[in-house]
């Protein structure tokens, strides 16, 4: 059985550089075997998180479909903008949905040892590399495995070719290598 790997970036943006970074690992982990999904937030709108709400209607239908989605893949390949030297609201909004339970349901069922890449892509001179040590803390707090490599990639906007692939070479292919060593970790756990 190939390993079922999700990959989503937390932006909505139509032209998000990191929805173009994310589809390159996620291409790396099909080299490697995996079934990927891409998934693109802006088609699961969620309302912001209110307590309130989920007691009086219950988890949002996206937010669940979007746990749902994340229920049925093993690892999570995720491009995280950075957002005031942090994580995006979207990304947090979409984690904060999906690590509540249905009744009946294990805690964190969405997270509890999944095996995540996490990168970044920025126009600024970081990349988001502060935003990803947020990222990494968040995803660890909640059973994600998280492995050590990432990649946090500068100047975004002249960073990518027409075709969505990156200009240098050797950050392709460390992009690419993160989505395969998730899909390699998931098959050695699978034997
Ligand atoms: C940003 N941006 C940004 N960039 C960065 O490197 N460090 C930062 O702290 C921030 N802060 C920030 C806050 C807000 C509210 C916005 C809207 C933007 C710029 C950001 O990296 C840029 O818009 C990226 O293009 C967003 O990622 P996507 O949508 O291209 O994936």
């Amino acid at each position: 059985n190939s390993p079922r790997i999700l990959a989503f970036a937390g932006s909505t943006r139509t032209n998000s550089y990191n929805k173009t970074l994310v589809k390159i690992a996620g291409t790396g982990a099909r080299a490697a075997g995996a079934e990927v999904t891409f998934l693109d937030l802006r088609d699961l709108p969620m309302p912001l998180y209110d307590e309130d709400l989920e007691a009086a209607e219950g988890i949002p239908a996206n937010a669940l479909k979007f746990k749902e989605i994340m229920v049925a893949h093993q690892g999570l390949l995720i491009a995280s903008p950075e957002y005031n030297s942090s994580i995006s609201g979207v990304l947090k909004n979409a984690i904060d949905w999906a690590s509540r339970s249905t009744p009946g349901e294990p805690f964190l069922a969405a997270f509890t040892d999944k095996v995540a890449a996490i990168m970044s892509t920025s126009p600024g001179g970081l990349g988001g590399l502060r935003g990803l040590v947020h990222v990494r803390s968040i995803l660890s707090s909640i059973q994600v495995l998280v492995i050590p490599d990432q990649i946090a990639i500068a100047k975004a906007h002249e960073a990518f070719n027409p075709d969505g692939s990156l200009k240098d070479s050797a950050q392709q292919t460390t992009v690419e290598n993160l989505g395969a060593k998730v899909a390699q970790i998931l098959t050695k756990l699978q034997n």
